[in-house]
């Protein structure tokens, strides 16, 4: 059994997850003006998002959302605009506007490979396989890891990060589309990378390792974005459990499996009562550090991911937690007045500068675009069986 706080938030029920599910549709329907021909911008201002153009990182969030209120809706001004969506994101991997990345999977997952799946968009998969391909120049065999950032090769900039997990199912996929094995076994590479040098021996996780660019041996684990190098960033830790749930839906390897069990069980050892884990976990109440609710959201989607593949006394588990912790972002954090937000759920934090980190220290306390998608996916798998983007 799970070793989880026992007080806090009861399983959402059939109909919770209903009504919440049509809040965050007409919230997206209400968005729609402002953002069928533009993006959102990675994070909210005082809670409202600002239109930008599409060339952030997080631009496959907003379609995703579209994508998954035509799913519950079956509205097709839904898919009208998200088919809008797709064709802003084949121009731009056609003309790589700032796609110098790791970030292909994020982008083009929710946004182009949802397209061809539910509507058969041959643009969407057209954009999805050309991700794909740009994905794979940036892997790095000395070392054997996908680089994130910055020019490849470059010394300084050699290092991969635990949420590329999330980037490898835009391979798996590929090589299923295309039948070739290089793909697939590139995303093979970087998840063993991931597991040999990033998880540390008491199961929390580094958020980046630097590895040697002539030798390809590990040299040192680095946060950016977490509070410092040996921290526990709470963002860092639900990628790798959710990476590690997908690694295990394409490759039924016992490591990953093993994986998501240990980060998971020190994620839950180190909640609030609430579920929604402070921005770090090395903080705790007294702290009165700001909560990352989008890790919640992303954590209950790998509970929801790990369950359709476990056995029916584990998946029962898994999915109990996942009714628990969306109870609590629903009640507590989801957005109902679309007064005070145009995002779907509050107090998300993208990167909170310290004095030991190196991020630019912005989307504190705010709406994020990732929340506010894997928000509304953990709603969709609750109601239904549902075929996954990723
Ligand atoms: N993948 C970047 C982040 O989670 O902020």
């Amino acid at each position: 059994m799970l070793d989880v706080v026992t007080t806090g938030p009861e399983p959402i029920t059939d109909q919770g997850v209903a009504d919440a599910l049509e809040v965050a549709v007409a919230q997206v329907r209400r968005n729609l003006p402002a953002f069928t021909y533009r993006a959102q911008n990675h994070s909210s201002v005082d809670n409202v998002y600002p239109s930008v153009a599409n060339d952030q990182w997080t631009a496959g969030f907003w379609p995703g959302q579209i994508w998954l209120a035509y799913e519950h809706s079956a509205d097709k001004t839904f898919r009208y605009a998200a088919q809008i969506q797709v064709q802003s994101f084949l121009h731009r991997i056609e003309n790589r506007i700032e796609t110098d990345h790791h970030d292909m999977g994020f982008l083009y997952s929710p946004s182009c490979i949802a397209a061809w799946k539910l509507v058969g968009d041959e643009d969407g998969r057209k954009a999805a396989l050309l991700a794909a391909d740009q994905l794979m120049e940036r892997y790095q065999p000395v070392g054997q890891f996908i680089q994130a950032w910055g020019r490849k090769g470059n010394a300084n900039e050699y290092r991969y990060i635990i949420d590329c997990l999330l980037n490898l199912p835009l391979l798996y996929w590929a090589s299923e589309e295309t039948g070739r094995e290089d793909y697939r076994e590139v995303a093979l590479a970087h998840a063993r990378t991931t597991l040999a040098h990033s998880v540390r021996s008491d199961d929390s996780t580094y958020h980046t390792f630097y590895m040697d660019p002539e030798t390809g041996a590990p040299v040192r684990g680095v946060t950016k974005q977490g509070y410092s190098d040996e921290s526990f960033w709470a963002r860092g830790q639900a990628w790798g459990i959710a990476g590690m749930a997908f690694s295990y839906r394409y490759e039924r390897l016992a490591a990953y499996r093993d994986t998501f069990e240990r980060l998971l069980k020190f994620y839950l050892d180190r909640l609030p009562t609430d579920l929604v884990p402070y921005w770090d976990l090395v903080f705790s109440e007294k702290d009165r550090e700001p909560r990352d609710s989008s890790a919640a959201a992303i954590v209950a989607c790998g509970l929801l991911e790990m369950a359709d593949l476990e056995t029916p006394e584990k998946a029962e588990e898994y999915r109990q937690l996942a009714r628990r912790i969306v109870k609590s972002l629903v009640d507590v954090y989801s957005v109902k007045d679309p007064d005070i937000s145009n995002g779907q759920l509050l107090h998300g934090t993208y990167s909170k500068k310290t004095p030991h980190n190196t991020c630019r220290g912005e989307g504190v306390d705010e709406c994020v675009a990732w929340g506010d998608y894997y928000y509304m996916e953990a709603l969709i798998r609750l109601s239904r069986r549902w075929s996954s983007y990723w």
